[in-house]
């Protein structure tokens, strides 16, 4: 069984994308071995993410970046059991401007429309002006 969560965060980081990038590369190395992969988009002022992989591995990374002081004030979105991963076998990585990015975030911006909430609004806003900042 595998697990999906999206959640978004406000950025302690602002922009610096030296500071993106360490937790990206952080990621990738604590990712890989648990099997867990999934997307990352960072707009300056807030964080979206969603993580795949074994439900219980997916809890126990959450509970160290829930800690993590580089975000603040994280919201579940979306937390369920889905039948396959639909974001690559990136153990992680931060959405560009490439085919594999603009698949992930075209599938979290037709989820945010779905759901219509204040909280889908803010995730469809980071991943728009993520992928704005992430053009060249
Ligand atoms: C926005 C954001 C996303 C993160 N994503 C992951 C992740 O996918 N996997 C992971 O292991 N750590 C992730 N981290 C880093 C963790 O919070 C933590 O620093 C890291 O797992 C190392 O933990 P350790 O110092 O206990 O080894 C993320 C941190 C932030 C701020």
């Amino acid at each position: 069984m595998l697990r999906r969560l999206i959640y978004i965060s406000r950025s302690m980081i602002g922009a610096d994308p030296k500071q993106v990038e360490a937790i990206v590369s952080t990621s990738i190395r604590r990712n890989a071995p648990l099997e867990l992969t999934g997307m990352l988009w960072a707009d300056g002022e807030s964080f979206a993410q969603v993580i795949e992989g074994d439900p219980h591995r997916l809890e126990q990374t959450m509970d160290r970046i829930r800690i993590d002081r580089r975000h603040l004030d994280i919201e579940v979105l979306l937390d369920r059991s889905v039948a396959s991963r639909q974001f690559g076998n990136w153990s992680m990585r931060q959405a560009v401007d490439d085919e594999a990015s603009a698949h992930a975030s075209t599938f979290m911006i037709g989820f945010a429309m779905g759901e219509r909430t204040n909280l889908a609004n803010r995730l469809y806003e980071i991943v728009l002006e993520s992928d704005r900042r992430n053009l060249f």
